[in-house]
């Protein structure tokens, strides 16, 4: 069912906010903890849509997971503990369960059928299934392998060394999940090092990875033992509040336990870059994620680049950062960002359009955007067009567009952020 929500301006945003768990992690988290030997408790866990297409999926594999809220326990049984399922896997939204999941799935010896939402099967799944296939597993789908519905059929599989075509977190995963069960060594070579939680999580699983600048190695026929996650809140979930706190004239908000994995940092990078006032807090690095508060008051911005190795370590963020630019004196520039045509959305496409009927002066560019400021924001009809992070962004836009702004397909949001407009509201 489609929800158009009405949105209006605010005055300045005050308190504080505990955003929901990281979804990369909480993902992950499943995974490990179905693949592992033992109980595995994570707590925090984000009860997003996405990651609760996760949970159905290994429930479906024969895995006993109890879920509450934001508490889960998982009752592994190591690799050889999943069992076929008699019906295809449903994986919703969700580029990071179906990806990771064929990793696990290549070396299991049975078919398993995957398929997913309309986003879903418009997104490009040959980058995992030419490594994977690279393996020894069989995979067939629907233009040779591109998109779903797809079949993995698992096989014994053989280490490889994979130079990735793309910085992508997801497809280095798929491959260090499928390398764990493989014959021998399986190195992934990295063009810019991406989000590293599948490493970080493997360590504390009781396995070992090896990690360079470049490359991740792991060796295959490791046993993992179950193990207690706490999930760190999601820097970007953190990064739409940072945003308009930036923004909206006479804000100051805290971000609670967020996650500083400098993998996923650039977004604090890119706000400091900019001039914003923001500060951390309760840095705790004692942990396999470190995390902190973060505090950001209202002020003036200025333009700037976004570009290269940056890219990675703030690809979800790209939407808000769009957003931050209208705010800022002068021109932001975003580029190496392709990427970004193959997420939830084409997120070129719908950040310009949908911005541009605000009153933004953005211009798509082969690879990002051109973004020019400062701009009055105005109101108008938008739409998430079912990406949740375009929902959110245009949520902080409303904020302080001078009428009222119509979301679309505001039901979006739900995919990681389900309590959004709650903790919105509590600031207001
Ligand atoms: C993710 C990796 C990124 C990111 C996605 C989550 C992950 O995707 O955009 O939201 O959990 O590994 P890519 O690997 O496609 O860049």
């Amino acid at each position: 069912m489609s929800v158009k929500k009405l949105l209006t301006k605010s005055t300045s945003l005050k308190g504080e906010i505990k955003v929901p768990g990281d979804k990369s992690i909480s993902h992950r988290a499943v995974m490990f903890g179905s693949i592992s030997n033992g109980m595995t408790k994570v707590t925090n866990f984000l009860p997003g849509e996405d990651c609760l297409s996760t949970i159905s999926c290994f429930r479906s594999l024969g895995v006993e997971i109890e879920q509450s809220g934001s508490e889960v326990t998982i009752h592994g049984k190591g690799l050889d503990g999943l069992r076929r399922s008699d019906h295809t896997l449903y994986v919703g939204n969700s580029g990071t369960t179906i990806r990771l999941l064929m990793g696990i799935l290549s070396g299991l010896s049975f078919d398993t059928r995957l398929e997913g939402d309309e986003s879903i099967a418009k997104r490009p799944m040959t980058r995992v299934t030419i490594p994977l296939s690279e393996m020894g597993a069989k995979i067939t789908g629907k233009n040779n392998g591109e998109f779903t519905p797809l079949t993995v059929s698992g096989k014994n599989l053989k280490g490889i060394t994979y130079e990735l075509p793309v910085a992508s977190a997801q497809v280095k995963s798929a491959i260090l999940l499928a390398g764990l069960q493989a014959e021998g060594v399986t190195t992934v070579i990295e063009p810019v090092k991406t989000r590293d939680h599948t490493e970080r999580m493997i360590r504390q699983f009781g396995g070992s990875v090896e990690q360079h600048s470049d490359k991740v190695i792991v060796s295959g026929g490791q046993e993992l033992t179950g193990t207690n996650i706490e999930v760190p809140g999601d820097i970007s979930s953190a990064a739409f509040f940072l945003t308009a706190g930036a923004i909206t004239p006479g804000s100051e908000i805290v971000l609670k336990n967020v996650g500083l994995n400098p993998t996923r940092t650039g977004i604090i990078d890119v706000l400091r870059e900019m001039g914003a006032d923001l500060s951390i807090e309760n840095d705790d690095q004692s942990s396999a994620e470190p995390a902190g508060d973060i505090r950001i008051k209202y002020s003036q911005l200025k333009g700037t680049t976004v570009a290269g190795e940056l890219i990675p370590r703030l690809i979800d963020e790209i939407p808000v950062i769009a957003l931050l630019a209208t705010q800022a004196e002068g021109q932001t520039v975003i580029k190496d960002a392709a990427e970004l045509k193959v997420k939830e959305t084409n997120r070129i496409d719908t950040v310009v359009n949908e911005l541009t009927k605000l009153g933004a002066k953005i211009e798509a560019t082969e690879d990002g955007m051109i973004i020019e400021g400062k701009t009055n924001l105005k109101g108008g009809n938008v739409s998430t067009y079912g990406d949740h992070r375009i929902g959110m962004m245009l949520s902080v836009a409303a904020l302080i567009s001078s009428e009222e702004v119509y979301l679309e397909d505001s039901e979006a949001i739900a995919v990681s952020y389900p309590a959004f407009y709650e903790d919105l509201n509590s600031l207001k």
